[in-house]
């Protein structure tokens, strides 16, 4: 690592991190005005995706989880050379914090080409999972937003089998170009530009998180 990134990572981390041993009883509190909303990312690699979206959206406070530590280090870099004031982190398992943030106070979660681990006897270390998905399900208020993106087809098929049999998900897809396509206001992330700098197609995927009066038990 970059001597100067280590050294951020020794001032810069602490400030921002949140303790999970004393979760926030509203996110939103984590962030100073003008932060009307909470947005999650789950592994965000080296934060290109994240610091881009924080940049672009001043109104949203962003939850980052990573536990590579090289890349918060990145992403601590680029916070610092910004200037951005509403990005939190979480750097290590993102489970841990989804088991103490408060039910519905997430208005929007990506989960940005997960690691595919593709061998068939590592497919249960998959992120995607009814067990995670429970979580993020809690964690999202109602209408909020889950998305998901992968260049491995099979990780895709998992994802779409797993969302779409969950109770609290419903898939905001219209046609080939909503899952062909990044969304509109959608930031690159260095997987997805090294998968399409190699010609592999990348698929997008957006959940709505479905009402809770509508969705039993949920
Ligand atoms: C293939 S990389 C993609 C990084 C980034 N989203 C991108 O598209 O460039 C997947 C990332 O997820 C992180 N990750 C894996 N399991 C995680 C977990 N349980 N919580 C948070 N991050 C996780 C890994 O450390 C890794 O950086």
């Amino acid at each position: 690592m970059r001597p100067g990134r280590a050294s951020l990572l020794e001032t810069g981390l602490a400030p921002l991190s949140i303790d999970v041993s004393k979760p926030p009883v509203d996110p939103i509190a984590l962030f100073a005005p003008p932060v009307t909303a909470a947005w999650l990312e789950i592994g965000f690699g080296g934060g290109e995706h994240l610091a881009a979206q924080a940049e672009a959206r001043p109104d949203i406070g962003f939850i980052g989880c990573e536990p590579f530590i090289n890349g918060v280090a990145r992403l601590l870099s680029d916070i610092d050379g910004r200037g951005l004031d509403n990005i939190r982190l979480h750097a290590d398992d993102a489970r841990d914090l989804l088991d103490v943030l408060p039910e519905s106070s997430i208005s929007r979660c990506f989960i940005l080409f997960p690691d595919p681990w593709p061998k068939l006897r590592h497919n249960n270390r998959r992120f995607v999972s009814p067990q995670n998905l429970d979580a993020v399900a809690h964690v999202l208020a109602d209408g909020a937003e889950l998305r998901l993106a992968s260049d491995h087809m099979e990780y895709i098929r998992w994802m779409l089998f797993h969302v779409l049999r969950h109770d609290a998900f419903e898939w905001r897809c219209e046609g080939p170009e909503d899952w062909r396509r990044p969304p509109a206001d959608a930031k690159p992330t260095r997987y997805e530009q090294k998968a399409l700098s190699r010609g592999d197609p990348c698929v997008y995927l957006r959940f709505r998180r479905k009402d809770r009066e509508s969705a039993c038990g949920t």
